[in-house]
């Protein structure tokens, strides 16, 4: 057990620097045993401040070898150093501090702070790794100019990279060389980098509205040069649509991308110099399957916008995280709408939301999109901090409409540039452009957890007036027992014999936004309301919640009928998806009704037949077919049955039930669409050919589980493919559904052709983490000493070790407890070599409460075991301990 307990931090407690650091001089002598770093800090007393005149500079892992004010070295009793910095008695109001301190970048695996990745220097510093590079003010209220001087070894470091633009540049006599450069804007710690290696780029060149040149690099490893025009090609993309939809355009005349093997997320936003997890930058048709080619376009975007939403404009504390990657995801995934199709973007992350937000928002460690404390703050880069983030940012859209929600980007950009600020401000900043009253939206930022809405409906045929009752409620979290109601924007149509029908509120005038006056939104503010339709002919419909216009859990008790009615008739996409999902999963509770009283399973007809007349209809949209026509993944189902306790097995046998009954019902339609299916084009990222593919290799999916003999169209495609969509998707329905042998063979030829590329082999190490049976966890473990895997790299953790406590529920919850024993097994492992990891593998485990008591005790077992840990790292420390409270 831990001797001291980490303490949290309280947005409550936020005070302002008692110093600012004006100007930021570093220079870095990098050597492979050891680097040297002096730090030159201009510092001025905050006039505002209240505080005595001691200085606290954060630091960890430093070893320090000089100090000075003003040219003055300090004696010993001048300061004082802690495990968590350098506390210095009395400074004087303006002063230059100099600071020399010595690291292990070679040695650090944390990934955190400057470390080594293959052979190249890098840096990750959000949100706190600065403070392992000198000691400093480590917070992003404090922005500062930087000029940064890396000195290395000329022939293996010689491409020496850091933020803004190269100012000197020069040889030295002993093999080194030195570069300077200058960040012209001030900029928080968090978004320093520096990179240092033997890298190659492509380049290219951007003119922006204003006429500014800027030069565009994506720097690489040699070997894959080959593999970064579709980045270059999306950052592009990324910098016309930031202008054309936001306004926004760049500041610099450069801008880098670096790619690096080892890295904790996907990428970082570091002024001009943006730093890449290299699965999230590089792709190449015949290495990447589509959903990475999207990947890499959303992440680029991702990172680019951060410029403005992120970096001229940052965030006062770590509280306010949302505000820039809240804001950041709402832009990337506009961005990615536009570029390809809307309707499945927002499914996609519909998907997310509800399959894993919606979950976080459950478990122990639910806060809210702003939080209130934190013990690691790495912890809080959440799903609810950017994806309910974003889905916030969203509904402020939503209440704005478009024109006087760009008034309020443009208001906050233009209020708050170079300051770091709260998410109040750009709330108060879309309110001043708007008129509107987001008082009560607030709510948002500050109560976790996902409300439910309930709408009950009433049909008087005679007055032809329909009436809704919507009621909401919000379950209490950790730490908010009780629940204010919130303001929700309920975006719905009417849904009658011939399609959508015309609306009209009582005591409303028409909808002026909607051209077609068939779809609205609805404002939900109190616990209990009731809207009126009048003229209406019929019994409708209701098709609700459209376009996922909130985060929320919606209950309306529909017939499977009208579910095939949305499903097939709706004008809203995200209606008709989820009328297919609500339909299978009513269907998966009567089946597993069926199997828990021992009946045979029989599926619905209806369900069937709905489902084979939507894959028979060639004028839909395939990618939107194909994602109404997958089932609901096995851990989502456990979520959905957590208050009676999840049942692995028998979620497991009755979605297999399901799945076969869907494969062979519609085998001649699932045959007709893979046929139909073919892209006949050369392989291209774009919207058509992505959703071709999706329905074929879903097609292929279900006709393997119809009927043995159709792995060989899998063994066909696979051997055919020239693309790794195809040959993935091929090489995954072997394995989850050949033979033993089929299967050995195909993961050990596709081994072969691939084991010189480590993202491929990723994917690889992914798929067989899914693979069905008894033998999985053996294998898995197997596979962590295969050649192919490696602990310390973050990419390999998550495909092999994550995808099968995620992807693999029926096996990593095995009755003898051995798969939550392997995961634990593992988070002690990297608990100190790298906590962030370690911390992130501990997710499913925190869900215990949502299964059988059998599993839920063998899981909370394992996390009591982690507890008494004798040096438990504080990111594990927090999740673990806030799961078993
Ligand atoms: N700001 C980065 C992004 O969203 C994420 C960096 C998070 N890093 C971390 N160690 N928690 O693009
Ligand atoms: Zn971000």
């Amino acid at each position: 057990m831990r001797d001291a307990q980490p303490r949290a931090t309280f947005l409550q407690e936020y005070q302002p620097p008692a110093y600012f650091i004006e100007r930021t001089e570093l220079a870095f002598d990098l050597y492979e045993d050891y680097t040297t770093v002096l730090a030159n800090l201009h510092c001025l007393r905050n006039a505002d401040s209240t505080a005595d005149n001691s200085l606290f500079l954060h630091g960890e892992e430093l070893e320090l070898q000089s100090l000075a004010i003003d040219g003055r070295p300090l004696a010993e009793d001048e300061y004082q150093i802690s495990d968590k910095g350098l506390l210095i008695h009395r400074v004087p109001e303006q002063f230059e501090l100099s600071i020399g301190t010595r690291i292990l970048p070679q040695d650090n695996a944390s990934l955190e702070g400057l470390y080594k990745s293959n052979k190249m220097f890098c840096t990750q510093c959000e949100a706190e790794g600065f403070r392992k590079i000198t000691y400093y003010l480590d917070r992003p209220d404090v922005m500062s100019e930087f000029t940064v001087t890396i000195e290395a070894e000329q022939a293996r470091y010689p491409v020496l990279l850091s933020n803004g633009n190269a100012i000197h540049e020069e040889s030295l006599a002993n093999g080194r060389h030195r570069v300077r450069w200058h960040d012209p804007h001030p900029k928080p710690s968090y978004l320093f980098a520096l990179v240092a290696g033997d890298l190659h780029y492509i380049e290219d060149h951007f003119h922006t509205m204003g006429g500014r040149e800027v030069c565009l690099r994506i720097f690489v490893e040699a070997k894959d040069l080959g593999k970064c025009q579709h980045a270059m090609d999306s950052l592009k993309k990324s910098m016309r649509w930031d202008e054309e939809v936001y306004g926004r355009e760049y500041d610099l005349d450069i801008f880098n991308i670096v790619a690096v093997d080892d890295f904790n997320m996907g990428a970082m936003e570091n002024k001009s110099l943006n730093i890449f997890n290299s699965s999230c930058v590089l792709c190449s048709p015949e290495t990447t399957t589509d959903a990475g080619f999207q990947t890499v376009e959303a992440i680029v975007a991702h990172e680019y916008f951060h410029n403005w939403s992120g970096n001229r404009v940052t965030c006062r504390d770590w509280f306010q995280l949302s505000l820039k990657e809240g804001f950041t995801v709402f832009r990337d995934a506009e961005f990615s709408a536009d570029m390809g199709s809307r309707t499945v973007k927002r499914v996609a992350d519909a998907t997310v939301l509800r399959s894993h937000q919606f979950a976080e928002d459950a478990g122990p460690m639910a806060h809210p999109v702003r939080p209130e404390s934190f013990i690691e703050i790495s912890n809080f880069y959440t799903l609810t901090v950017y994806e309910k983030g974003a889905e916030v940012v969203r509904m402020i859209h939503t209440l704005l409409g478009a024109e006087a929600f760009r008034r309020g980007s443009d208001l906050y950009f233009e209020r708050h540039d170079g300051q770091a600020v709260t998410c109040e401000d750009f709330v108060r900043a879309m309110e001043d452009a708007s008129g509107v009253d987001l008082t009560q939206f607030r709510r948002w930022y500050s109560q976790a957890g996902t409300p439910l809405v309930t709408v009950r409906d009433d049909y008087d045929a005679e007055a032809e007036r329909y009436t809704l009752t919507v009621t909401q409620s919000c379950p209490p979290t950790p730490g908010q027992p009780h629940k204010e109601p919130m303001l929700i924007p309920l975006a719905m149509g009417l849904l009658g014999e011939a399609g959508n029908l015309p609306l009209k509120l009582a005591g409303q005038a028409p909808d002026a936004e909607t051209a077609d006056n068939t779809s609205t939104v609805l404002l939900l503010s109190e616990p209990e309301q009731h809207f009126v339709f009048e003229q209406v002919r019929e019994r409708p419909v209701p098709s609700l919640l459209r376009g996922f216009s909130a985060p929320v859990r919606l209950d309306y008790n529909y017939s499977r009928a009208e579910l095939c009615a949305l499903m097939s008739r709706d004008d809203d996409g995200f209606v008709r998806w989820d009328a297919a999902q609500q339909l299978a999963l009513s269907v998966l509770d009567e089946i597993q009704q069926q199997l828990t009283d021992g009946q045979e399973p029989s599926v619905d007809p209806l369900y069937l037949d709905a489902c084979a007349s939507l894959l028979a209809d060639t004028s839909l949209d395939p990618a939107l077919v194909a994602e109404m026509l997958r089932l609901p993944t096995e851990s989502y189902l456990a979520e959905l049955a957590a208050a009676e306790g999840a049942d692995v097995e028998l979620i497991h046998r009755a979605r297999e039930a399901l799945e076969t009954a869907l494969a062979q019902h519609a085998e001649s339609q699932w045959l007709d669409a893979y046929r139909r299916s073919v892209v006949n084009a050369p392989y291209a990222p774009v919207a058509e050919q992505i959703a071709a593919r999706s329905l074929r290799n879903l097609s292929l999916y279900y006709l393997a589980c119809a009927k043995a003999q159709h792995i060989g169209l899998a063994q066909a495609q696979y051997a055919a493919a020239t693309n790794m969509t195809d040959r993935l998707a091929a090489l995954r329905v072997i394995s989850q559904r050949g033979t033993q042998q089929q299967s050995d063979e195909a993961l050990d030829s596709f081994y072969r052709d691939w084991q010189h590329d480590s993202l491929v082999i990723n994917q690889w190490l992914q798929l067989q983490s899914a693979m069905p049976g008894e033998g999985a966890l053996a294998r898995v473990r197997s596979l962590m000493d295969h050649e192919a895997f490696d602990l310390r790299n973050p990419n390999k953790v998550r495909a092999l070790v994550a995808g099968f406590s995620n992807n693999n529920s029926l096996q990593f919850h095995r009755p003898d407890g051995a798969g939550y024993a392997f995961l634990a097994e593992v988070i002690e492992q990297l608990n100190t070599r790298n906590p962030q990891i370690a911390s992130r593998l501990l997710n499913p485990l925190t869900r215990w409460r949502n299964y059988r008591p059998d599993r839920g005790e063998l899981m909370k077992a394992q996390l009591e075991r982690l507890a008494a840990l004798p040096d438990l790292s504080v990111d594990v420390y927090e999740v673990v301990s806030k799961s078993l409270q």
